[in-house]
């Protein structure tokens, strides 16, 4: 169909384009799409103001949509099998089902910015896997906001959709994010991983030139979430460890403000577990500049080696991986050809991402199915991903 952006998955477009006329006997006048993502390192970084570096996926999710005269909004989420109506006035975001929270949050939110909101019927399809560490909650967010915001004809600049996507997550779904997620799906560039600098939210795409490699996601299908109390208690053992630095130099504002000798200086301050919380932070800051650094140069194996550093400070520092994630790690490291792979997203199962020569893919993927699928009984899914470009409107009537 003409003007359909080339980029979107025709299938899951003529699917929400299709289930919207099955279900309301009217076309859709509008179809966006938003990306999940995979951070390529910088984790747990996004929330104390430090700097990650994720890319869009091609895993994304499509949101078909049109007004409507009777008042209010209905969503039907096709990975549910489930509707939703949404009354004009508030209402305790409780009273809806789980996935429908994310919906309502982002509408309030973008209300409460003075978006005039129209009464509409929206139609969700995407392939972004749920649960799975890479962002299907943030993709949604976007998704259903870039359709309310087109359907209303107004403007929104991609990142300040991606802010009140945030909101909605952290006020009406109760979980404590950053703004990683939301930031890459509403932004990402095609081609490009993007170094988001999480205390000033500038953008900054860097190209992915690793002539000879691939990225190539892993999901160990162990399934988590992060409204759950460890992601909370991970962000509050980071405040008060900031407070104690502080306590001993007022100067700092953030852990990225920590350079190697204020650490020296001032790390006795902290207690076992803040010290290596924060030894993470102020390491993992470090290393998305360096792998920034080995991007520009064209340098893989200086990306993978700070791949590897990162899982290691994640399982060790901050204790948000698990045995699954490490096993891939552990496999990929014992692979020739594997240049680094790491957890990534919040942890405590999900996905790891690894870099690794094109030509070894096949062996890689068998030697994972031979390792980690046999032990832990389970399947481990493997997909090469690439960087594509952030939401996008698809079709406008
Ligand atoms: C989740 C959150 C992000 C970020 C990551 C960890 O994906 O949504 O804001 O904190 O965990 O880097």
């Amino acid at each position: 169909m003409a003007g359909w952006h080339d980029r979107a998955d025709a299938r899951l477009v003529a699917d929400a384009m299709e289930g919207f006329r099955r279900l309301h006997h009217r076309a859709a006048t509008v179809a966006v799409r938003a990306p999940g993502r995979v951070n390529l390192i910088g984790d747990h970084t996004d929330y104390t103001g430090g700097f990650v570096l994720p890319m869009a996926i091609q895993f994304q999710t499509i949101v078909a949509a049109g007004r409507r005269s009777a008042p209010g909004m209905s969503v039907f989420a096709n990975a549910y099998q489930a509707g939703a109506k949404l009354p004009p006035e508030q209402v305790d975001p409780l009273s809806l089902p789980h996935w429908a929270r994310y919906v309502y949050g982002v509408r309030e939110v973008l209300r409460s910015r003075g978006v005039a909101m129209p009464d509409a019927d929206l139609y969700i399809v995407g392939d972004v896997p749920l649960g799975a560490g890479l962002a299907s909650s943030a993709s949604l967010e976007v998704a259903c906001g870039l359709a309310m915001v087109t359907l209303a004809e107004a403007e929104m600049p991609p990142i300040e959709l991606a802010s009140a996507c945030r909101r909605a997550e952290n006020e009406y779904a109760g979980s404590p994010c950053g703004i990683m997620d939301q930031a890459i799906s509403a932004c990402g560039q095609a081609g490009c991983a993007l170094r988001i600098d999480c205390r000033d939210l500038s953008l900054h795409p860097v190209p992915l030139r690793l002539p000879e490699t691939r990225f190539v996601v892993v999901d160990t299908g162990v399934r988590h979430s992060i409204a759950a109390g460890e992601y909370a208690r991970r962000r509050s053992e980071c405040e008060s460890a900031l407070a104690a630095l502080r306590d001993a130099d007022p100067e700092l504002v953030s852990f990225r403000d920590v350079d190697e000798a204020v650490w020296e200086r001032l790390q006795a301050r902290l207690g076992g577990v803040e010290r290596r919380r924060a030894r993470h932070i102020v390491t993992e800051n470090r290393r998305v500049i360096e792998a920034c650094g080995a991007l520009h140069r064209g340098d893989a194996a200086a990306f993978g080696f700070a791949m590897f550093a990162s899982h290691a400070s994640l399982r060790d520092d901050f204790e948000v991986s698990c045995e699954e994630l490490d096993a891939v790690v552990d496999t990929a490291r014992a692979t020739s050809g594997v240049l680094g792979a790491r957890m990534t997203g919040g942890g405590f199962g999900g996905c790891a991402i690894v870099l690794l020569e094109r030509e070894c893919l096949s062996a890689f993927s068998a030697t994972i199915q031979s390792r980690c699928t046999r032990r832990f009984a389970q399947p481990f899914g493997i997909t090469p991903v690439t960087a594509e470009d952030g939401a996008t409107v698809i079709y406008k009537a």
